[in-house]
């Protein structure tokens, strides 16, 4: 498909000519001039309820945005995506991670071949195996059940699991223990299984690949860890499971092919986490569990798929996004889940959106003039209130913010006060996004009686643009619904800036250096080397700190 330049499209200049006229209102304007406001720019589906009326946006806004969608053909590439047409040109594959949670019996054909017959063998192959591990039946090499699961990964192969297993702690086996080695460190893996029996240690190996220097490395300590304890190398059938597309490198490890979940070419790393790369998140809740999961992100699947774009919540987030970033300029999002199990959730979509919307370069190759994918950061409130927030209040920059809150808690515990922690949790949630729209004037800090020398400093500005996602509570379902919610936003972005969101070619050359440097770095003799002054000298240090 030929595609006209994004900024040079006349849906693009109407934007431009909006913003002229929008871009220096005020939300207490934008609020002032429609008491409905607040319920007139907020949507739900599937059990979620966007609210962005505090975003520097007004109904003509939205209807621009969807124009310039339907420029960029967004229905048609959605299409594209879920029938499964190789829209990940520069990989030459399709986009199907909606397959992973398409209902038994459904059909979708990837070179006449019905995957999602695949995708349910593999689940059901999963679901016998946690059954198994779950009930004790599945015996360690010397007969003691499994009380302890690690699964190594990295990147898409680890965010995604630690994510889910954080997320949905409530609903996981608290008699069995779940711990995730990614980093090369070799303290990760110390730290991990430190404390644990090997007999009763069972680690899952997660590499869609089966190539990633972290995780092979990972791998191999932790085969040699079990095979030391339990003293044949015949323990690792019993030890050591494989997720991967790989069967050939899963064999070449050493890791029995009937004991490897496999999935396919058409997963991006980044979306696999309801793939079997979530063996752990199923071990830890169960394969019901699983499923309900699978059922939240089919259900925002359906309604990205079918609902028409003023009304289609990954559309409205993602084409708000491009808005945010193109137009008001701002280079990162905040995202702050009011929700202790949501902590690993910023990290986790730091690699959805950034590793596939960090790009400089048009699905054809052009440079771009444009700015893409922006810098995703958060920590859970209300700890982040105490500490970066002031720069969002107050600060030079525009940090767009989601927060993200429940109506119920997992964890009532009656507060001093009166209510429940859990109401205290929300009213910071909900008093944050007030402030930061709203501001308090100089006028205002006056009337309270500050002295003229520090009313510049405690006056806000305001109009800090935030949207927020409410939902009954955090189950699996709920999670599900989160992050297709996400998924499909990226997607959106992606289409809009022209950008193929699910390559990464830029994780490559810093790989490549690496292997270089190694060499460099373990060379007996000293190396001559023909980097550049800065790296020749680290590689120096290094080695002499190191050797003493
Ligand atoms: O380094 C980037 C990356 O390729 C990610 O995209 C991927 O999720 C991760 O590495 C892990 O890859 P694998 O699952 O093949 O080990």
């Amino acid at each position: 498909m030929s595609h006209a330049t994004l900024t040079g499209l006349p849906q693009w200049q109407a934007l431009q000519r909006h913003f002229r006229d929008i871009g220096g209102k005020h939300l207490r304007e934008l609020f002032g001039a429609d008491p409905k406001r607040g319920e007139a720019l907020a949507v739900e589906a599937v059990g979620l309820y966007l609210d962005y009326s505090k975003q520097r946006v007004d109904a003509d806004t939205l209807r621009l945005l969807c124009e310039l969608a339907g420029a960029r053909q967004l229905p048609q590439r959605i299409e594209a995506m879920f029938s499964g047409r190789r829209i990940n040109t520069t990989e030459d594959r399709a986009v199907l991670h909606a397959a992973l949670r398409a209902p038994r019996g459904e059909k979708i054909l990837v070179d006449g071949h019905d995957v999602v017959a695949d995708v349910h063998a593999v689940l059901d192959r999963m679901a016998a195996f946690s059954e198994q591990v779950r009930s004790g039946a599945w015996k360690g090499h010397s007969g003691k059940p499994i009380r302890n699961v690690i699964s190594i990964g990295i990147g898409g192969s680890d965010l995604g699991p630690v994510m889910a297993y954080e997320a949905l702690r409530d609903y996981s086996r608290r008699d069995m223990t779940f711990r995730f080695v990614s980093n090369v460190d070799g303290t990760d893996f110390a730290e991990a299984v430190r404390d644990l029996d090997p007999a009763e240690t069972l680690f899952i190996v997660c590499s869609k690949t089966f190539t990633t220097l972290e995780t092979l490395t990972n791998a191999h300590a932790a085969r040699a860890w079990s095979v030391a304890a339990l003293g044949e190398e015949s323990a690792v059938a019993k030890h050591f499971v494989a997720v991967s597309t790989n069967a050939e490198g899963v064999a070449k490890f050493g890791i029995d092919t009937a004991n490897m979940f496999g999935f396919w070419d058409w997963v991006g790393g980044r979306y696999s986490m309801d793939s079997a790369i979530g063996l752990s998140t199923m071990l830890a809740i169960g394969a019901h569990g699983f499923r309900e999961m699978l059922a939240g992100f089919h259900a925002m699947d359906e309604h990205f798929r079918h609902t028409p774009l003023q009304h289609n919540l990954p559309a409205i987030m993602g084409l708000l996004g491009v808005w945010n970033a193109n137009f008001l300029g701002a280079a990162t999002v905040a995202v702050l889940p009011y929700e202790q199990y949501l902590k690993r959730f910023p990290a986790y979509l730091q690699q959805l959106t950034m590793e596939s919307n960090g790009k400089h370069v048009t699905l054809d190759g052009a440079a771009i003039d444009y700015a893409t994918g922006p810098i995703y950061w958060g920590e859970p409130g209300t700890n982040g209130q105490h500490s970066f927030y002031q720069l969002i209040h107050q600060g030079t920059h525009i940090v767009p913010c989601d927060f993200i809150g429940f109506g119920q808690t997992l964890n009532p515990i009656p507060a001093q006060g009166g209510g429940d922690q859990h109401d205290l949790l929300m009213a910071n949630l909900i008093a944050q996004g007030e402030a930061l729209a709203f501001g308090k004037t100089a006028d205002e800090v006056r009337a309270e009686g500050t002295a003229e020398a520090l009313v510049a400093h405690r006056t806000f500005e305001g109009n800090r643009p935030s949207s927020t996602i409410l939902a009954s509570r955090l189950t699996p379902h709920s999670l599900g619904t989160l992050i297709a919610l996400y998924e499909h936003s990226v997607f959106v972005q992606g289409v809009i800036w022209d950008i193929d969101s699910f390559d990464q070619w830029g994780v490559e050359l810093g790989k490549q250096l690496a292997k270089a440097t190694i060499a460099e770095l373990i060379a007996k003799d000293e190396p001559s080397l023909d980097h550049d002054s800065s790296t020749n000298t680290l590689i120096r240090r290094y080695r002499q700190l190191r050797d003493g």
